[in-house]
């Protein structure tokens, strides 16, 4: 096992093909080593890099993949305007016990006739599901693609994407994949934001109403450490504290088992709080699971 998580001054590869992926894995596994992958879509953040030294801890070598999958994109718009920093983030991964990074071109995976998908787990269905067509179909696609050209012995992923974390267990188990998922604290600013490459979005007084997402959250938490155990009024609750910080444009707000991720009336057992909502025109999700220290 790796022997530190401290950064080092150890150069990354970074590869861009398929064929030179698993060539590299093939090394790695030659040399009898074991192999973290940390999934990303780049514009690498803390987020990001927490994930990486979870990996660096558990596993002997750890492989980062960046690629902007237009598969999981429900808006082309977004695709389109979706950060995008390869050199700025190879820079951020060389001060990190990274092994290689894997950044394809989307022809590399999306060559053309591609036409085949994976239809994600039911617990893809409520929440982001609901919200983002298609999403889920093009995350389990893309991650069973990286898994199979990069077979690790663990996978890294944020709690701060919960679902895409749940969906992906699922998918593990439902397919028989040969990979563990590890799911890793979110990590906040100071002021209790999520770290998010859509942060980058926020402008002048949005990044002090982003912060409401996690105040809301805190709040449900409060509350029900306080003896509230009715969903309904936690989620009326919240809405009233985005409502005086002038966020109107609400996806959800929802109290959900923590592992099917279906509606909870009222709070008897675990708890999983989770928004979606737009300050300006970022996109935030956040989660909390309830009755539990910090998340
Ligand atoms: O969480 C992300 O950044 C993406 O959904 C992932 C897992 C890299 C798949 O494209």
């Amino acid at each position: 096992m790796a022997e530190s998580t401290t950064p080092t001054e150890a150069p990354c590869r970074v590869v861009s093909t398929c064929r030179q992926i698993r060539a590299q894995v093939a090394q790695l596994r030659s040399a009898g080593r074991t192999i973290g992958l940390v999934p990303t879509m780049g514009a690498l953040h803390d987020g990001h890099l927490s994930l990486v030294a979870a990996s660096n801890a558990e596993c002997d070598a750890t492989i980062v993949s960046i690629f902007v999958n237009p598969a999981q994109f429900d808006r082309h718009e977004d695709l389109q305007q979706y950060p995008r920093s390869l050199a700025d983030d190879v820079a951020s991964l060389q001060s990190y016990n990274v092994d290689v990074v894997f950044a394809p071109p989307e022809t590399e995976l999306y060559p053309g006739g591609f036409s085949t998908y994976v239809d994600p787990p039911a617990v893809a269905e409520p929440l982001e599901g609901r919200c983002r067509p298609g999403h889920f179909r093009g995350v389990t696609t893309v991650v069973l693609k990286l898994m199979n050209l990069i077979p690790a012995d663990v996978a890294f992923f944020g709690q701060k994407d919960y679902q895409q974390a749940i969906v992906m267990r699922r998918m593990v188990e439902d397919l028989n994949l040969p990979v563990r998922i590890s799911v890793c604290t979110t990590i906040r600013e100071p002021d209790g934001l999520a770290i998010s490459s859509r942060n980058a979005y926020l402008k002048g007084r949005q990044r002090q109403q982003a912060c409401v997402l996690s105040r809301g959250l805190e709040l449900a938490d409060e509350l029900v450490g306080a003896g509230e155990r009715d969903a309904a009024t936690l989620v009326a609750r919240m809405r009233q504290l985005f409502a005086d910080a002038e966020i109107t444009r609400i996806d959800y707000i929802a109290m959900v088992h923590p592992e099917t991720l279906e509606d909870i009336r009222e709070i008897n057992g675990p708890t999983l709080a989770a928004v979606a909502a737009y300050v300006g025109k970022a996109r935030l999700i956040d989660n909390r699971l309830l009755g539990l220290a910090t998340t």
